[in-house]
């Protein structure tokens, strides 16, 4: 079986549609992983999407990735600006990995202008809201393919 490429979600992102919908929009986690799921089966891959609040659970689950996935989308939430742990576990991670965030975090406040997690992935994504995600799909798959083939 291929495996499967992980779509981890961090704090808050449970509350998609709710939350700050002038900011992250009306799409649901749920609609969110729909989205993703019909791209990934458009470009041969299964996903594993998953969203917790909890920092030591995030970093589990990129071990998992680091193992069990073909690559690794992550939109950290705010623990993208705080979270060193993260970075590590990224750091440790061989897969491909691309960093996505719904809003554009350069044209908000200061303190989310800086990423810990961005010097460990291959590329950032931000601003373009949920097709940010596919956009993220694409350039991932582009990637396994190219270190497949080498
Ligand atoms: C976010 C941006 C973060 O600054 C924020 O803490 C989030 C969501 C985004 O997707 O735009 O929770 O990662």
């Amino acid at each position: 079986m291929a495996k499967p490429i992980y779509v981890l979600n961090g704090p808050n992102l449970n509350l998609l549609g709710a939350r700050e919908p002038e900011v992250y929009g009306r799409e649901t986690l749920d609609d969110l992983r729909a989205r993703c799921e019909r791209k990934a089966a458009a470009l041969g891959f299964s996903l594993e999407f998953r969203q917790s609040n909890h920092e030591g659970e995030l970093v589990a689950w990129i071990q998992e990735a680091r193992t069990d996935g073909a690559g690794l989308i992550v939109n950290a939430g705010a623990f993208t600006h705080t979270s060193i742990a993260m970075l590590d576990a990224l750091l440790a991670c061989s897969v491909p990995s691309v960093e996505v965030h719904l809003s554009n975090i350069f044209a908000r406040e200061p303190f989310r202008h800086h990423s810990y997690i961005s010097k460990a992935v291959r590329g950032v994504i931000c601003g373009f809201g949920p097709i940010g995600y596919e956009l993220a799909i694409e350039a991932l798959a582009a990637a396994i393919a190219t270190a497949k083939s080498k």
